[in-house]
């Protein structure tokens, strides 16, 4: 990928550390403010937090859930959040990051990964079918108690 000048390969971190300032940075850069960080969350080797970085720039980031099943052993992964910055987009990142978490699923011997989106974000849609994604059901909906 050019980057200016040069030629940057983009590489996917996987962050096993609590790291409060980055956590505060990936966020700011989608216009999302945090306050506190939860540090519980690199306390589960099977939450998992994937940052695409160019060089030394983080691009975008994942972050993921390896989710027990109870009717088999063998778990499921949850892509729950998955951003690429603006500047970046169309320019693979987004594949990168799933790829990286399915090999992750693959270590933890996952049956399916899963992420939930919407019909009307095309991008997201147009991603997910990209990295082989399908729907299972086309009248899944998600109910939110809060
Ligand atoms: C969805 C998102 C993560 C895609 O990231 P990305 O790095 O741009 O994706 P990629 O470059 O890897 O795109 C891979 C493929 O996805 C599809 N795609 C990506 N963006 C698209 C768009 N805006 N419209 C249509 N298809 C799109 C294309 O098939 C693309 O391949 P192509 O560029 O060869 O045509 C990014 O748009 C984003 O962060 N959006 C805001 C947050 C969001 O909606 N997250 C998803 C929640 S599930």
């Amino acid at each position: 990928m050019n980057f200016g000048n040069a030629k940057v390969i983009p590489t996917v971190v996987r962050i096993e550390s609590y790291d409060a300032e980055l956590i505060r940075d990936l966020y700011a850069r989608t216009g999302v403010k945090i306050d506190r960080p939860n540090r519980a969350f690199f306390q589960d080797s099977r939450n998992i937090l994937l940052v695409c970085m160019l060089g030394e720039e983080p691009a975008g980031y994942l972050y993921a859930y390896i989710l027990p099943a109870v009717e088999d052993e063998r778990p499921r992964c949850h892509i729950y959040s998955l951003d690429v910055f603006e500047e970046y987009r169309r320019r693979g990142l987004g594949i990168r990051l799933i790829e990286a978490v399915k090999a992750i699923a693959v270590q933890h011997k996952c049956r399916k990964v899963f992420c939930v989106t919407n019909k009307s974000n095309v991008a997201a849609v147009g991603l997910l079918a990209k990295a082989n994604a399908v729907t299972e059901h086309d009248d899944d909906v998600v109910f939110v108690f809060r």
